[in-house]
Order: C-alpha cells, then structure tokens, then sequence
C-alpha cells in the first residue's frame, strides 16, 4: 500500500490550504475559503468540532471494522460524499471533471452542483462513479424540470436542492475584491446546454445570457410547494441541503423526501446562524428514524468525521479541502485528500473503539 509518507501532498490540512493559497489568485482563494459577513458561522463551524470531544472505548475488538456503508441504497467506500462546489474551472482546468473522477476511484459519491464549469453530461461521461445531482431550484419551473430530467438521463441518482440560497450570502470579501466568478460566466454549462433555457433566450430580445440566467437561478420565493411539486415530476430520491432546525426537518420529513443535509453552507450564506455541527442532535431525535441525515460544514479530519457520526448523521460531505486538492494538484490533488481523509477517519474510529459504524451513537461524545 501506498503510504503518505511516499508524498510531497500535504498532509495537514493547515498546509493544504496554504499551498492553494500561494497557488491561486487572491480573488480566487478568497472566494473560495471565505464566509459571509464578519465569518462568524465560519469560525463557529471550526468552534463546536473542538468544543465536542471523543469519550473513546477501550478493550474492544475493532479489528473487523468497515468504513463502508450503504447511502442511498449505494454501497460506498465510507461515510463521506464530495460536497456541491460550482465553478471549480476557477481553481483547475479540469474543474469537475477531475474531481468527479477522483470521487468514483475513491468509491465516494460526488455531488454535482447546479452551477459548475462543465456541464452534468460532461461530467457524467467521465466516470461511472456515483453521482447525485444538486439543484439551485430555478425560478421557472419548466428549466427546474429539464434539469431533473436531464440529471436522470445522465446517471445521477439523486438529487439535492439546497434551500439555504433564496439569494447569494453578503460576502464581504468577495464584494471587497469585486470578485464573483458567476459574471465572470465559470458556472453557466448546465445552462448552455439546457434546451428550455435555451427557447426561454430565443424568446427574449437582446437579453444577454448571463441576465437572463440571473433572473431565474435562484428562486427568493421557494417554498415547501416547490419540494411538494419536484417530488411529482421524479422518482429521485431527494435530498434538502441547509436544514439546521429541527422544526424544517419534521416538514422535510412530512414531504416524504428521503433525507436531509444539515448545513450552513460552509458559513457562506447567512452569518451568525449557529454551527452546523450543533444542530444535529435535535435533528436526530426529531427526524432520525425517517430520514436519512447527512451532515457538512467545518469537516476537516477523520476524528470530525467520528464526532458528526456520533451526534446524528448518516455521512458526512466534504467541500473546501477537496477543493484545495483540486487546485494544488488536480485530480491526484483530490484523490490524496479523499485517501487521507479516509484513513484517518478509519485510523480514528478504531482508536474510539468503534468496531461498527451501526453502534456509533451520541454517547461517544461529550460537550467540553
Ligand atoms: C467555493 C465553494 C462553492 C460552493 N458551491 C456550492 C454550490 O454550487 N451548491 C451548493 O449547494 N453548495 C455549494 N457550496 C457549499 C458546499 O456544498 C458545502 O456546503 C460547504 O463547502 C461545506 O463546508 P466545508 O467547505 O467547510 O466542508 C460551495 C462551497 C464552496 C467553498
């Protein structure tokens, strides 16, 4: 077996992030490790990982244990899906395309985003990985619909609409630098290639093609109408990416979705909204026998990983440092942070005395 040892890849993520920092352009690493506001969720996110601590279980035989667990219905390498990331032609050439193949030689699902760099198809013609797909619910229903389609009709099978997105969070950074890579059109494919966008361009006169996306790709009014109806027009299963209160997730549960992301969005949408890590727990108690739970926002290590797990989620998604992988060293960029992030969490769930990820529960963790 290939050790880490064998590589210059970084191995902490502290460096990881500093190398893509001198790899990128200001703009670019700013857009992409920032938050919104003063960064207070994006701190907080980092606060309550170290705020919760393992309570570890000794003399037990963990010798036979398997990071592997069925998500979706789909057998996978461990508990851990590459996150939504548009855009990631900013950071690599080969934006998605690499990521999505690293993903499928890793046995971890990845999950493509509405706005990303090369177009669902491309994607999907790249890997035979598994794929889900996720919606930035556009405010015309007949394009939410064909990209559903269109996502059916190219492999991926299941599809998660973030609701945390009614509009773009106050990104004081990327404002500050006037950067915003969706006018700079790096996250347009789906679109392009979308054939009722297109008629919807071909009826409008003189209407630039990133005015007319603007319009429509987020949709301030979306409500539980909206879920009710995508949960007509497909046989997906569907995810909810950013419920953080147990409340949201008795009515996603009531809509008959299968499953939930408890996310802040990695701290980039609406600052000062509690950490993603802390909302788990009651989410579990509410929800935890209907639905499955994944979690994102501040997974960094394997012992993360095990203290998400613990307090309620089925798997976890990973996003910004798969996306510094991307940028240091493309595909074998991600495929290292993927292979490390999967040893420590297996290396971390031994050392807790976990010897099945089905016993892992919340009385493996403790408020500090
Ligand atoms: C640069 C960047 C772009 C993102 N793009 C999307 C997106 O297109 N759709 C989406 O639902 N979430 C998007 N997210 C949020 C991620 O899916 C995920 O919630 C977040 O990155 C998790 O936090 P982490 O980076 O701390 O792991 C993006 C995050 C980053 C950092």
């Amino acid at each position: 077996m290939e050790t880490i040892a064998d590589t210059t890849f970084p191995v902490q993520y502290e460096q990881l992030e500093e190398l893509a920092k001198r790899k990128l352009p200001n703009d670019v690493f700013d857009y992409v490790q920032s938050g919104a506001g003063a960064e207070e969720t994006l701190r907080a996110n980092r606060q309550a990982f170290e705020q919760w601590k393992i309570v570890p279980r000794f003399l037990k035989d963990v010798s036979h244990l398997s990071t592997k667990v069925k998500v979706n219905g789909t057998e996978i390498a461990a508990p851990i899906l590459l996150a939504p990331i548009g855009m990631q032609g900013i950071v690599h050439g080969e934006g998605e395309l690499a990521s999505a193949r690293a993903a499928a030689k890793e046995n971890l699902p990845f999950v493509s985003s509405t706005v990303s760099s090369y177009s669902m198809e491309e994607i999907a013609s790249e890997t035979h990985g598994v794929r889900w797909f996720q919606l930035y619910y556009p405010n015309d229903p007949a394009i939410a619909k064909s990209l559903v389609e269109r996502a059916e009709t190219a492999g991926y099978t299941a599809i998660v609409i973030t609701v945390d997105t009614a509009m773009l969070g106050y990104r004081e950074r990327d404002r500050s630098n006037r950067y915003s890579p969706f006018l700079l059109g790096k996250g347009i494919a789906n679109y392009e290639a979308d054939a009722v966008f297109n008629e919807r361009m071909s009826r409008s006169e003189n209407a630039s093609f990133l005015d007319e996306m603007k319009k429509i790709f987020y949709k301030s009014s979306l409500c539980w109408e909206d879920i009710a109806y995508l949960r007509s027009i497909t046989t997906l299963p569907i995810y909810l990416k950013g419920i953080l209160s147990a409340e949201d997730a008795r009515t996603a549960a009531d809509f008959g979705i299968e499953g939930i992301v408890v996310s802040n969005h990695g701290g980039r949408q609406l600052d000062g909204c509690i950490a993603s890590l802390d909302a788990l727990s009651s989410i579990k108690k509410e929800v935890g026998d209907e639905l499955t739970i994944l979690f994102d926002s501040g997974i960094r290590r394997g012992a993360d990983i095990v203290k998400a797990l613990a307090l309620g989620a089925d798997a976890v998604f990973v996003g910004r440092p798969y996306l510094y992988g991307l940028a240091v060293d493309g595909e074998v960029g991600v495929q290292r942070v993927l292979k490390q992030l999967k040893e420590d969490l297996f290396i971390s769930l031994s050392l807790a005395g976990v010897s099945s990820l089905k016993e892992l529960n919340e009385q493996w963790v403790q408020r500090a």
